[in-house]
């Protein structure tokens, strides 16, 4: 891919009308999808964006799509796990993955969840300066490896969805940083590293170099003032995909041949040429290759005209909760033209409760099976029981092309199962 020939979202799908149906007989809607044989292409392509650099690994963050088969998937590929919670990291360990395989990048965090990371062996990127006494004397001591997390406040800007930097919750000022290890190189700590994530569902692919540039400025910082030589920098994840149908991808083998260059130009030359460049991806790894597949079950038709679907906002909240855009497809009429306009929506009993607001689309009758896109990452994981809506099964086209369960839809005994003290 070239800077100068823009590529617009693939809307291929995986799978025909026909095969959607007869899964959809074994497995009723609404339902998740994920394409096995794309995320591991995509998987390999990162690799290969990244392969100049020899310690390139990317932790999936497991919050995107926290399915230890998929993570499974994802080590087999090479990749580590990117966690922020107790839950993560038991994930992490049942898809195997062990040791400083995973990476913690937590907030606010409780000691148990730093006790059991240390117990895994899993490398602590801490969110704040306190967390290093913290850490020191409510969780067994400092581990010998340590990454802190930089906040550069007003000197980057956020985008929408994570926010500006400075107002954001997470990581360390550049003087805490410095500070930060100082105070643990005289503590005995050996090894380091650096992190930041200061974009989410970015589309603009320089905002990575220019992130990279920023950790780099600091490694060379580091090395002169206190002699520190940083093991990794980890530029965080927030690469976005394209979910309108106008939009491009990132030229991921653009942003890596960008940052190898800053890499040559800053690193080589202060001779940190064995630092590792990682990143901690979810949306971009996962995120196209999952779908969410419903049935029409409702027309409705009053000032607007509704489609009702089996779905609702607890399968899936992007679209209620940011207005974000999902493209769908009506199985068997992806051809057929759109001079429908209709708001696709759930069952919540709140408005939001909408995947399409005013979307022109085929004509739909009930019992169109709808594909919603990208659902891939942040989908699933996001769900909610309000309402009493259960959380929909989750299967996997595999690459041989056969189709397996691998989380099945919850009941209403799971609904009640926490409940206390009824006859
Ligand atoms: C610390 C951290 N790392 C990585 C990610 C993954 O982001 P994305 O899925 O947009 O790549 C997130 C997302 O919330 C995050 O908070």
């Amino acid at each position: 891919m070239s800077a100068g020939s823009p590529v617009i979202k693939d809307l291929s799908l995986p799978f025909d009308e026909a095969q959607l149906r007869q899964i959809a007989e074994d497995f009723p809607t609404p339902f998740y999808l994920y394409d096995e044989r794309a995320i591991r292409e995509n998987a390999r392509r990162l690799k290969r964006a990244f392969a100049w650099n020899e310690g390139f690994q990317e932790f999936f963050a497991v919050k995107a799509t926290p399915n230890p088969h998929i993570l499974r998937i994802l080590a087999e590929e090479g990749f580590g796990a990117d966690c922020s919670s107790l839950a993560e990291l038991v994930l992490a360990d049942r898809a195997g993955l062990r040791g400083e395989s995973i990476l913690f990048s937590s907030n606010n965090t409780p000691a148990s969840d730093y006790v059991q990371a240390k117990q895994q062996g899993a490398v602590l990127n801490l969110d704040d300066f306190t967390h290093i006494d913290f850490v020191d004397h409510q969780c067994g001591g400092l581990p010998e490896v340590l990454c802190f997390r930089y906040n550069p406040g007003p000197l980057r800007e956020g985008n929408t969805i994570i926010g500006k930097p400075e107002e954001a919750k997470y990581g360390f000022t550049r003087e805490q940083l410095f500070q930060g290890y100082k105070t643990c190189q005289e503590r005995g700590v050996r090894r380091f590293g650096l992190h930041t994530m200061v974009a989410s569902n970015e589309l603009y692919g320089a905002y990575f170099a220019a992130t990279a540039e920023m950790l780099f400025e600091i490694a060379v910082e580091l090395q002169s003032s206190l002699g520190i030589r940083l093991e990794f920098v980890n530029i965080g994840g927030g690469i976005g995909i394209p979910y309108r149908p106008d939009q491009s991808p990132v030229d991921l083998e653009r942003v890596g041949a960008d940052i190898e260059k800053l890499f040559e130009s800053m690193l080589r030359p202060a001779g940190l040429h064995s630092l590792r460049v990682l990143m901690e991806n979810g949306r971009v790894i996962t995120g196209p290759y999952g779908y969410l597949v419903t049935t029409a079950i409702h027309k409705k038709h009053t000032y607007k005209e509704y489609i009702g679907v089996d779905a609702c906002m607890s399968n899936l909240m992007r679209p209620g909760m940011y207005g974000a855009y999902h493209h769908l497809t009506v199985m068997g009429k992806e051809h057929a033209p759109t001079d429908g306009v209709y708001d696709v929506v759930g069952s919540l009993c709140e408005n939001n409760d909408k995947f399409a607001i005013d979307r022109p689309l085929p004509a739909i009758k009930r019992g169109d099976l709808l594909v919603i896109h990208d659902a891939g990452a942040h989908g699933h994981s996001m769900g909610f029981q309000y309402n009493g809506k259960l959380r929909s099964a989750e299967l996997l086209l595999q690459s041989d092309g056969a189709v397996r369960l691998i989380r099945r839809a919850e009941t209403l005994d799971d609904y009640f199962a926490t409940l206390q003290g009824l006859e």
